[in-house]
């Protein structure tokens, strides 16, 4: 009698896992919606989406940008390199 529910619990637990244990689809939205909120303030996102570059050419540029007065954070950045050296 008590297994049954624990059974339904655990499952439903285990779907809510599934459903978050999917890093590389937040990682997408959360770095399109930091291009679009915090590197279209200078320019538009054609340069960006032009550009060709590695992981560690992302790091450059972005800290770059950083330098220009781009308002990215350590862990903004990761998530920028990360998406826009695996697209
Ligand atoms: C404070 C203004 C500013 C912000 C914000 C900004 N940029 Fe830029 N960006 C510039 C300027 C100025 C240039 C042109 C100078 C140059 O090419 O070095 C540029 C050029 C670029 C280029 C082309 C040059 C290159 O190095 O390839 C890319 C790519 C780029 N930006 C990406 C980004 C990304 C990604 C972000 C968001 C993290 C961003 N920018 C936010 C000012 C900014």
């Amino acid at each position: 009698m008590f297994r049954l529910p624990a059974f339904f619990f655990c499952t439903a637990l285990l779907m809510l896992l599934g459903l978050n244990l999917k890093p590389g689809a937040a990682v997408r939205e959360e770095a399109r919606e930091l291009l679009n909120q915090r590197c279209t303030v200078c320019h538009n996102l054609g340069r960006v989406e032009a550009a060709d570059k590695d992981r560690r050419q992302w790091e450059a540029a972005i800290e770059k940008m950083i330098g220009f007065g781009a308002r990215v954070s350590v862990d903004e950045k990761e998530v920028l390199v990360e998406y826009l050296s695996g697209k």
